[in-house]
């Protein structure tokens, strides 16, 4: 696929030279996420306007940990930052570079203030047992009914616990019955789902506020380059917990990441320029999207869709064909989740170019 040198070149072959053997390959050689059939993972799009603050980003290359060096960036971050974190009802936050980091960081946070062990259903995102074993924490999981939703008659005695809800699961995009619960400490993982608080959806996050931390990915519905997501605290004196300093630091550094780009500035720019109206009516496509093709499956007697899409994650199987064989046929526009020991079809609905004759083209295809 790439013709290169065997190792590095002893003598570079220029800049020209070097970017017309990578820079088009890896453009054309990637999935194109704005494609009319592409629903695979939870992957959007970038706006266009934050690529080309990333490449302003690139450039200028700041590091946000010296705010002397990047006070337009470090002033940006704050101001967004400002702009979402009281949207959930959340009093400060920090960027992160995943959701993964978010939620180990929330829960490094939820480990100081008390909690003894973790709790999450048993279709959190793996980063949760994840970040208990870094921690050093024991991690319970709690089963979830048919449609993957913690059940909360299973919940043990959270007075020492931090409890992980979901705010839409990675295989089924279900949303965690949010309303508050006694817990040491209460994180929602809204990787996915947590931008439909800016949208008409924003009841099916009914309960969020009243987290301790959330978790907010925001190179999934915020439409951001990779690399971008958000920590969110309830209570400003929960920084201090997690903060460090160093002779060599001009500020306490908060968090597990030290260096960080000014991935806040494209955020900032594609809110500025979309607005809550245009970062919703995005979202609010996305979930049209899913819930159309959800129709159509429903009818359809050669498939069974497994549930109906609640943040745009779709489940489904053919009635008759072989899973594996229908997954091959939709090749880019879908991919797998396993419910118990069945295999269902996934396609998540994180482009809102997506056409729904195009993908619903490519099913009937892959149903023939
Ligand atoms: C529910 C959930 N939590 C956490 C993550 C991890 O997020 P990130 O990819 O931003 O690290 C994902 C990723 O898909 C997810 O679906």
């Amino acid at each position: 696929m790439i013709n290169l040198p065997q190792s590095i070149p002893s003598t570079g072959l220029g800049e020209e030279a070097a970017f017309e053997l990578l820079g088009m390959p890896a453009l054309q050689q990637a999935a194109d996420l704005a494609a009319p059939d592409a629903l695979a993972h939870m992957d959007p799009p970038s706006a266009p306007i934050a690529a080309r603050m990333a490449y302003v980003v690139a450039q200028a290359n700041q590091n946000l940990l010296h705010p002397a060096t990047s006070p337009f960036a470090t002033e940006a971050e704050r101001v967004v930052l400002d702009w979402i974190a009281p949207a959930f009802g959340m009093a400060w936050g920090q960027f992160c570079s995943g959701s993964r980091l978010a939620n180990l960081t929330a829960l490094w946070a939820a480990r100081e203030a008390g909690a003894r062990f973790v709790v999450a259903s048993a279709d959190a995102h793996v980063s949760v047992p994840k970040a208990a074993n870094i921690l050093g924490l024991p991690y319970h999981p709690v089963p979830v009914d048919e449609h993957g939703r913690l059940i909360r008659d299973s919940l043990p005695d959270l007075a020492d616990a931090a409890l992980v809800l979901t705010a839409g699961t990675t295989g089924r995009g279900v949303i965690d019955n949010l309303a508050p619960v006694a817990a040491k400490w209460l994180h929602v993982d809204a990787a996915w789902a947590g931008p439909m608080q800016f949208t008409c959806h924003r009841d099916r996050l009914a309960g969020i506020d009243a987290a301790d931390s959330i978790a907010i990915s925001a190179h999934k519905w915020f439409f951001q380059p990779k690399g971008a997501a958000l920590a969110l605290f309830r209570k400003t004196e929960t920084r201090a917990s997690i903060t460090f300093t160093s002779s060599y630091l001009a500020r306490p550094n908060s968090g597990v990441e030290g260096t960080r780009s000014a991935a806040a500035l494209p955020l900032l720019a594609t809110l500025l320029a979309w607005g809550q109206e245009g970062l919703a009516e995005r979202i609010e496509r996305c979930i049209t999207i899913a819930e159309q093709l959800a129709q159509r499956l429903e009818a359809d007697p050669r498939a069974v869709l497994r549930q109906w899409p609640e943040t745009g994650v779709l489940n489904w199987r053919p009635a008759q064909a072989d899973v594996a064989a229908v997954i091959a046929a939709l090749s880019g526009t879908s991919s797998a989740f396993t419910i118990g020991e069945t295999p269902w079809v996934r396609q998540v609905a994180a482009n809102p170019h997506a056409d729904v004759d195009a993908i619903w083209a490519r099913i009937d295809d892959a149903l023939a």
